[in-house]
């Protein structure tokens, strides 16, 4: 794993969207892994500035989103598919047809999985893969468990998540489930990028970058992966040596 330390939010967001940006310009038509949480917006807001300036272009770029909500529509204010079109996809050149998200109300979750899976694999793989990290450790909403999973499949979301996440739904009680990417089908990103800040996150961070590999620490898995970058803020890294 390749650790970097930030000053703040604002310079992993810089850094974050170079890191994009050098892989669209090689490869225009890429694949993205997208997160979504209050982390990666100073990292889109990057993205849409260097969209706007003309240095990038999403014409030809393929999204994948790691996971959504069950029981919410998918235009409902609070949905994934509605953050990102807020903060990225309606401001830059991206297809709709491109931008692929896990359907929270299918009728069967176990084909809803192949289906994400096929898909990944008919676009040739995700390029970089956009992590985010819960206060519990958790990437994607792949919470702390006894096996690592696999592929997409509907997950019970934990009381930690619940209450960091219950604050975007004012008195609307939050889902209690989630379609999300499995721990799998993250790892065979080709590179991914994990960025966190602020002190809730050091704990996990200190984990993870313990060396220890455990479901009970979900990103504790990077370790295991060939080509991750981490970026933290210093509040982040405030328990790492
Ligand atoms: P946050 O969420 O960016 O809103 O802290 C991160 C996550 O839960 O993965």
């Amino acid at each position: 794993m390749d650790v970097r330390v930030f000053k703040n939010a604002e310079e992993i967001g810089k850094a974050a969207a170079e890191i994009y940006a050098e892989l669209l310009v090689k490869k225009p038509n890429a694949v993205l892994g997208l997160a979504t949480g209050a982390t990666p917006v100073p990292t889109y807001k990057n993205l849409i500035k260097m969209y706007e300036d003309g240095s990038i272009s999403f014409k030809d770029v393929v999204t994948f989103n790691l996971d959504e909500y069950c029981g919410i529509d998918k235009n409902d204010k609070n949905s994934y598919y509605t953050f990102m079109h807020e903060n990225l996809f309606s401001h830059v050149d991206i297809k709709e047809e491109n931008i692929n998200f896990l359907d929270g109300n299918a009728a069967d979750y176990e084909a809803e999985s192949r289906r994400y899976a096929e898909a990944i694999k008919a676009a040739g793989g995700i390029d970089l893969q956009l992590l985010g990290v819960g206060t519990n450790g958790h990437i994607a909403f792949n919470e702390p468990a006894d096996e690592f999973t696999d592929e997409a499949f509907r997950v019970t979301l934990t009381q930690s998540t619940i209450d960091s996440n219950q604050k975007y739904f004012g008195d609307i009680p939050m889902p209690r489930y989630a379609m999300t990417m499995g721990i799998g089908s993250i790892m065979r990103s080709k590179k991914i990028l994990l960025i966190a800040t602020g002190e809730k996150k050091a704990d996990a961070i200190k984990k993870m970058i313990s060396g220890e590999v455990t479901p009970r620490v979900p990103c504790s898995i990077l370790n295991n992966h060939a080509d991750t970058i981490i970026m933290l803020d210093e509040a982040a890294a405030g328990l790492i040596k």
